[in-house]
């Protein structure tokens, strides 16, 4: 998340030409004001990304749980934006610990709460196997996953495809192809406006 989130706001910052916030801002043509809020459930992460942030202006991280965000933190932190929405939300490898702590239902609210607040998704779904692997893992911590036992989606690619645009209103515009060891599609869905 640390690297991920300051590469893109690096990329972002020195590569688009964002339109409306250079209108917003009133900055030269092809400098984004691009603002980035990073967050995580792990309050350790959210301390070394601060502690490595290079663009504290820029680039927020907060520790949320985005399942229970009680304190409303994604919405105060675009209310001081002075947006309603994100213009992109990017979800890399989180569907599975939502979908093993939450189950079928709470993977589904989560995909639709994301696409109510932007306009642009790019989501890395693990896939079914790794869901196996971190069962294990739990194991032998100790642990257990209840809702592993029950859950129907296990298809993911297909699956998330499906809620963004049946539940959604969503379209995919991109798949990207596994083109790493990860062997992970990273696919790119667009609102239907
Ligand atoms: C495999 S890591 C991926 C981290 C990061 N997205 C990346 O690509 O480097 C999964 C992360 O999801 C976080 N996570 C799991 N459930 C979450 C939730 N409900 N809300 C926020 N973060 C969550 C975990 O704390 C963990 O750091």
């Amino acid at each position: 998340m640390i690297n991920l989130t300051q590469e893109l706001y690096k990329f972002v910052s020195t590569n688009l030409s964002v339109t409306s916030s250079v209108e917003r801002t009133g900055k030269g043509k092809g400098v984004a004001d691009c603002h980035i809020l990073g967050i995580d459930l792990d309050p350790v992460l959210i301390v070394r990304a601060e502690e490595a942030n290079k663009f504290t202006s820029n680039v927020t991280y907060k520790c949320v749980n985005y399942m229970s965000d009680s304190e409303n933190t994604i919405s105060l932190y675009l209310k001081q934006q002075n947006r309603n929405y994100f213009d992109c939300i990017f979800c890399f490898s989180v569907t599975m610990w939502i979908h093993l702590n939450y189950g079928d239902e709470g993977l589904k609210q989560f995909l639709i709460s994301v696409s109510v607040q932007t306009n642009l998704v790019v989501i890395e779904p693990q896939p079914w196997k790794c869901y196996r692997s971190a069962v294990r893992r739990m194991k032998r911590s100790g642990g257990n996953f209840p809702k592993f036992g029950n859950l129907k989606m296990r298809e993911l690619v297909s699956d998330i495809e499906n809620i963004f645009l049946n539940e959604c209103n969503f379209i995919r515009i991109e798949k990207g192809n596994p083109s790493t060891d990860w062997g992970r599609q990273i696919l790119f869905f667009k609102k239907v406006s």
